[in-house]
């Protein structure tokens, strides 16, 4: 789950498309990468910009409530 400077939240599944690692998020970047073999991923869409993964993260459905509370459920 990645809140967005403008406060958009966007999640994924952390599994990343090539080899199934989990990928991280990395603030120096601003991208989501992957340490096994240096994927990174868009943080807005999930798409794969360069390294191996040849798909985009899945993406996942978040809502947010009335009281602030945040859902995130598979599309
Ligand atoms: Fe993520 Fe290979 S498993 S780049």
């Amino acid at each position: 789950l990645i809140r967005a400077a403008d406060g958009t939240l966007h999640a994924f599944n952390a599994t990343c498309t090539h080899l199934n690692c989990t990928v991280q998020y990395r603030s120096d970047w601003e991208k989501i990468w992957c340490a096994c073999h240096g994927s990174r991923f868009d943080t807005a869409t999930g798409a794969n910009e360069s390294g191996p993964a040849p798909r985009p993260l899945q993406s996942w459905k978040v809502e947010v409530s009335e009281k602030g509370e945040i859902f995130v459920t598979r599309a």
